[in-house]
């Protein structure tokens, strides 16, 4: 499937969740068997150095990054909303394109000396994949990159992302 037609599977929802947000919605490209299994295939393809670990960011890179760890033969690690892990978690606040949350990861779910690639279904601000990032620097792993389905380079998360020396890349903007 070429990118143009795994593009034409993402659907623009204008004013959600807020006025003057158009929403790019991948829910559409997921029920795709062709699109689903095209995507994850066309990014896995962009992970040069196998990580040890796919960290999936709730919710809907949890879908990415499990599509990913499983194409890539790592193991997943869910960044979670705070407030839903069971164990010892650390926390990052951050600000995203409409409004401010805070995600969780537990303690020990990565260690010093491990590669863990990021993985979401959207890159706006970045706002969200810096908070995965902190937390699996805080744990003491290394972040290995961040991979999304959708880039909106408009407002700045890839630059962002670059910036903080993290190797990011997606299959469309
Ligand atoms: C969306 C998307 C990313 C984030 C990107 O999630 O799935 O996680 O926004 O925005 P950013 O680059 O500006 O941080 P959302 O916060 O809507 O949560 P959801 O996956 O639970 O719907
Ligand atoms: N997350 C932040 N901005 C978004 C957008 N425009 N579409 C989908 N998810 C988003």
């Amino acid at each position: 499937m070429s990118p143009d037609q795994i593009r034409a599977l993402v659907r623009t929802i204008p004013d959600h969740p807020r006025p003057g947000i158009m929403f790019r919605d991948v829910t559409t490209l997921l029920l795709d068997p062709a699109g689903l299994a095209a995507a994850i295939d066309q990014l896995a393809e962009t992970v040069t150095h196998k990580p040890d670990l796919v960290a999936g960011i709730d919710a809907r890179g949890f879908v990415v990054g499990t599509g990913l760890a499983l194409r890539l033969g790592c193991g997943l690690l869910l960044v979670r909303k705070d407030g839903k892990l069971p164990g010892e978690t650390i926390a990052e606040d951050y600000a995203l394109e409409y409004g401010t949350d805070r995600l969780a990861m537990h303690v020990d779910a990565c260690a010093p000396g491990q590669k863990v690639l990021i993985a979401d279904d959207l890159l706006a601000t970045g706002g969200t994949a810096l908070a995965a990032a902190r937390l699996v620097r805080r744990a003491g792993a290394e972040v290995a990159g961040a991979r999304f389905l959708v880039d909106l380079p408009d407002l700045g998360g890839s630059a962002a992302l670059r910036a903080e020396g993290i190797d990011t890349a997606s299959l469309m903007e």
